[in-house]
């Protein structure tokens, strides 16, 4: 009936009417920013190697994990760890990931950014069971860039996600090592996500409220602090949320300069004081923490609060530099086909869609020609949900394709966002037209928010690729 309906749709737009932005309360355990340091993810040894060609191991498997200081948390891991291992490739150089699934329920590993055969993907329905195993095959035929990898398991991909089923896939370019950025400690991978804890230290999932998570991380621990030299520090930056946007600045103002966006370096540094990424977006700035006296601290501030401070602690050599150019944009093929899409939610059967459907596997969406190139216009129509007046923002990302802005409602993108990208924040009413070029794989891949609890009730597409 109607007030059912109501009452649906107020649910849903509880979900979004924070337009991004968290009130900065905390619920359960209560802690002083800045106690512990923020750890650096390990990274994947391979446990065999042969020429061309790397073999890693991991576990899908339950863990625990101390986020809030002197507190246990139940979590879903890859490798045991919160934030997962690492896993640090160069370009051309194949690597075959092998999965244990020990968690006691199926899940899979998407490769985001990665362009990969598609029994490889990570598709929805493509599951590791319970006790078996997979090898997933990545051929790293791509440009250097700040890749990562996450479960995708229809439906539970959000909660998957939220539990800690995340972490870095690092490609190295080859023509990365020339460009004398800041490398080795000076390159951090910092993977930046929500939660919400109940008294019991426990992480609490609500798909239907998921702007209550005010703790705010990086690499799995609440605000913590990076002690920093006194240099320049390649910094890569991932929204591992399941639904935030993160709007970044540096508490002091200063400015940060971009170097790269979701699939690798931009032609040219950007200087730039705000940075958002919505779910599943990466940058990549530098940092210079030589303008600064020993003892200086930056913090890094979302608009709800800090993330992580940076402690200048000490002096050290610095002979890295960030040229004028980065890497050269290979120039857009003529694109041989123009599509629209439109994002919406129904809240009265609490579905979300994509050209008013919610994901069907066994309906493909659309047919794309191999290693084509396209222009798709997606337009989020949800300007007031269910009629409530709430507009919510939502985000696309596409498998296999990386793609390029071309505008936003006609207006030219930001500098920050004129790379490659694979993922794009889309606001209430806004059309977001880009141009992808696909891979030269044939099969099935998807297309969807990354918001993923919108994804996880059917805001996704499939699209076949054919010769
Ligand atoms: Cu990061 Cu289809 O997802
Ligand atoms: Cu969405």
């Amino acid at each position: 009936g109607e007030p059912e309906q109501q009452a649906q749709a107020q649910n849903m737009m509880r979900m979004h009417d924070h337009g991004g932005r968290v009130p900065a309360v905390r619920t359960g355990a209560s802690v002083a920013p800045f106690s512990v340091a923020m750890p650096l993810p390990p990274v994947l040894a391979p446990v065999a190697t042969l020429p061309g060609i790397d073999f890693y191991r991991l576990s899908i498997q339950p863990s625990t994990t101390e986020i809030l200081p002197g507190v246990s948390t139940p979590v879903l891991t890859y490798g045991g760890q919160f934030t997962a291992p690492t896993i640090r490739v160069r370009q051309g150089r194949r690597a075959l990931v092998t999965f244990d699934n020990k968690l006691g329920h199926e899940a899979n590993v998407h490769l985001h950014g990665g362009r990969v055969p598609a029994a490889s993907d990570g598709y929805p329905m493509d599951l590791i069971a319970n006790g078996k195993s997979k090898t997933y095959d990545y051929p790293n035929n791509q440009a250097g860039a700040t890749l990562w990898y996450h479960d995708h398991t229809h439906h539970m991909e959000a909660e998957h996600v939220y539990r800690g089923m995340h972490g870095f896939y690092l490609v190295e370019g080859t023509d990365e090592q020339q460009l004398g950025l800041p490398s080795g400690a000076y390159d951090v991978p910092i993977l930046l996500r929500d939660a919400l804890f109940d008294d019991q230290g426990g992480l609490v999932f609500d798909p239907a409220d998921p702007y209550n998570r005010p703790t705010l991380m990086a690499n799995g621990k609440s605000q913590p602090y990076f002690k920093v030299a006194a240099r320049k520090y390649r910094l890569r930056l991932l929204n591992g949320s399941a639904h935030r946007i993160f709007e970044l600045s540096l508490g002091n103002g200063a400015q940060m300069t971009q170097i790269a966006t979701d699939c690798g370096l931009l032609p040219a540094p950007v200087p730039t004081n705000k940075l958002v990424l919505s779910s599943g977006e990466r940058a990549e700035v530098v940092i210079d923490f030589g303008a600064y006296p020993l003892g200086t601290q930056v913090t890094l501030e979302d608009v709800s609060g800090p993330v992580l401070r940076f402690d200048v602690e000490r002096r050290a050599l610095d002979r890295s530099r960030v040229p004028d150019r980065l890497r050269a944009m290979v120039p857009l093929a003529a694109a041989t086909q123009t599509r629209q899409l439109t994002l919406s939610l129904d809240p009265v059967n609490i579905q979300a869609l994509i050209n008013n459907q919610a994901f069907d596997p066994n309906r493909v969406d659309m047919q794309v020609r191999r290693g084509s190139s396209e222009v798709w216009e997606v337009t989020n129509s949800d300007t007031n949900v269910g009629g409530s007046g709430f507009g919510v923002p939502h985000n696309f990302h596409t498998h296999l394709a990386q793609f390029r802005i071309l505008d936003r409602d006609g207006k030219a993108p930001l500098p920050g966002e004129a790379g490659w990208k694979d993922t794009v924040l889309i606001q209430p009413g806004e059309t977001v037209r880009f141009q992808a070029s696909f891979a030269d794989y044939l099969g099935r891949y998807v297309y969807h928010c990354h918001m993923l609890e919108h994804s996880a009730i059917g805001m996704m597409g499939q699209m076949e690729i054919v010769s």
